[in-house]
């Protein structure tokens, strides 16, 4: 049925009207005052989100812009870093290292484990000469649904002293706390078709005063994605480029709607949203693919055993209409991911859920009585 899709993706995510009407203005002059007044509201929105009073930029890209903005603009040649990966963005965080030469030492965790934060403890502590310059983690694994225990690993940094913390916080920011400052932070990565709202096309990036100090030394190659020029833009309410002007449209809107229901509830919502939705797949009897007590709060993955994950995946999108997310690299087929992420509310996780279940019945693969997800959910929905 036309115009009947509901998003159930880690990315994009769906959009409220507000924010696609905002976009359908005429574009306006980058250089304008008008415009000038938007980046500057929406600098100080950013910083809001991010908990901080540094510098949080915006680019024209996505989230892996900002990823690799993150890496040209605190780290030089040959420097040494520590890199988590424990999944498809962890890996993509070491490529983006390699790409630019730096030398890579890889904490490894199982697919569907967190990292752990006592091996980045110990490669920190062992480093007595002070060489690794950036401790780089995802902090929720998109691709399995794992949240990373980024504020301790971000302490042992500090404890190290010399090691920047350079966090890809692309489906973690907008979805559960990320105190850029309070867990200090260094360089952070997010991109506007997440927790944002809105659709893609913008990336971010906040700095810190160290990240900054970095910055100088930084002779990594970079041009369009340096980011002194834009901080230097950001001064003025400006942008070193024209900067996606529709897209800051949206910006604005989406900010002031997360500023109306308040950080602390945006929390509590997704956390709401995971606990029914894990909820829902136990009851149905289809195993959560996280670690216990690990999951992410703006995806949750699952692993139906026994039922090939993109059979289940492709009717759900067929009958209903709501698109799940399948598995990447090997996990294609045996697990599928609900996104409870961004503009996401009970009814969007209610409603899918009874379509995973209705579906099962179909396909004749139901575990348990259809309605038991469903029941299972409204009850966390109601605690
Ligand atoms: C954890 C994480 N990092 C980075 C990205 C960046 O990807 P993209 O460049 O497609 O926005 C994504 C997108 O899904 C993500 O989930």
């Amino acid at each position: 049925m036309q115009d009947k899709l509901i998003l159930m993706i880690p990315g994009p995510t769906p959009v409220p009207e507000t924010v696609l009407l905002a976009m359908s203005r005429h574009p306006i002059g980058h250089r304008s005052a008008e415009f000038q007044a938007i980046v500057k509201r929406t600098s100080a929105q950013l910083k809001w989100l991010h908990q901080t009073e540094g510098d949080v930029l915006a680019i024209t890209g996505s989230g892996t812009a900002a990823m690799e903005a993150g890496i040209i603009n605190v780290l030089s040649r040959g420097d040494k870093v520590l890199c988590g990966d424990n999944g498809k963005f962890g890996e993509r965080w070491v490529k983006v290292a390699r790409a630019y030469g730096l030398e890579v030492e890889v904490i490894r965790a199982d697919w569907g484990q967190p990292l752990d934060p006592e091996a980045f403890r110990q490669a920190l502590e062992a480093d007595s000469g002070k060489e690794i310059r950036a401790v780089i983690v995802t902090h929720s694994e998109t691709s399995t649904g794992v949240i990373n225990d980024l504020e301790t690993i971000s302490r042992h940094a500090h404890a190290h002293g010399q090691a920047l913390v350079v966090a890809d916080c692309v489906t973690s920011l907008g979805a559960c706390p990320v105190p850029v400052k309070a867990w200090g932070l260094d360089v952070v990565g997010s991109g506007s078709q997440k927790g944002y709202m809105m659709p893609p096309g913008l990336a971010f990036v906040a700095m810190s005063e160290r990240a900054w100090e970095a910055h100088k030394r930084s002779d990594l190659p970079k041009f369009y994605l340096d980011l002194g020029k834009y901080r230097k833009s950001a001064a003025a309410d400006s942008n070193p480029f024209t900067p996606p002007v529709t897209l800051y449209y949206a910006l604005e809107a989406a900010l002031e709607m997360m500023q109306k229901e308040g950080l602390e509830a945006i929390f509590e919502r997704h956390a709401r949203l995971q606990r029914a939705t894990q909820a829902a797949m136990r009851a149905i009897g289809l195993p959560l693919y996280a670690a216990e007590g690990h999951g992410s709060p703006a995806i949750t993955a699952v692993a139906p055993e026994g039922l090939d994950a993109e059979v289940l995946r492709k009717k759900v999108k067929e009958r209903y209409d709501i698109l799940l997310a399948g598995g990447q690299d090997h996990l294609k087929g045996k697990v599928f991911r609900i996104g409870h992420l961004g503009f996401v509310c009970d009814r969007d996780v209610l409603t899918a859920v009874a379509a995973i279940e209705a579906t099962l019945q179909e396909l004749g693969a139901a575990r348990q009585p259809v309605g038991s997800g469903l029941a299972a959910a409204a009850r966390e929905l109601a605690a």
